[in-house]
């Protein structure tokens, strides 16, 4: 597993496309100091990504790649991802899927968050599905990411009840908010195993 070396963090770059919720509480929980890493980098696919204001706010490189060429992206990406000696890597509401090259170079190294309880409800439309599907109960998963979508070794899972008159945003509120507060105690985990 990931494993600290001396007592410098670990340099981590977070992968966003939109609000960067998870990435202001990631951010957050860098600056504790129990937190293994720092936060040193953020890429996003889109330029709009409102996210991208937290890079201002407390001062960390942010870098756009649009991922129309995928592999050429990638590897300037890579190339980005080295040059500030990145060894960890954070998905955060990132909406590509990344190659196996890519990942093949940072190996047991990159983690995502999704808003199911894996393996139920890989990809898009999370919580429409498991509300159509009447389910009980849902919830977010961090988990390790392999070459197939949202199907690498989990991490750290919580479950929420689904409530009678549950919608798909009140659902999704209250996920994020649970998405949150596991990120980081999923990233302690790793340090830890
Ligand atoms: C989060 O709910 C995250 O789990 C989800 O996108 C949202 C991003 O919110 N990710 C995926 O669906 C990945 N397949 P944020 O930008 O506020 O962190």
């Amino acid at each position: 597993m990931v494993k600290l070396t001396g007592y410098k963090k670990i340099k981590t770059a977070v992968f966003i496309s939109g609000t960067g919720s998870n990435l202001k509480y990631l951010i957050k929980f860098s600056k504790t100091k129990q937190s293994p890493i720092s936060i040193n980098l953020i890429i996003s696919d889109n330029a709009k990504a409102k996210g991208l204001k937290l890079g201002k706010i407390y001062k960390i490189k942010k870098k756009v790649f649009n991922f129309r060429k995928k592999y050429k992206f990638e590897n300037q990406i890579l190339s980005v991802l080295k040059e500030h000696q990145i060894k960890m890597i954070c998905l955060a509401g990132f909406m590509k899927i990344l190659s196996r090259n890519f990942i093949s170079k940072f190996k047991g190294k990159i983690l995502n968050i999704h808003p199911s309880l894996l393996p139920k409800y890989k990809g898009l439309n999370t919580h429409k599905r498991a509300l159509d599907n009447h389910e009980k109960y849902s919830g977010c998963t961090v988990h390790f990411v392999n070459t197939r979508l949202d199907s690498g070794k989990i991490i750290l899972q919580k479950k929420i009840r689904i409530t009678k008159n549950e919608t798909k945003s009140s659902l999704a509120k209250k996920i994020l908010k649970q998405e949150h507060k596991i990120y980081p105690r999923a990233i302690l985990k790793v340090f830890s195993l």
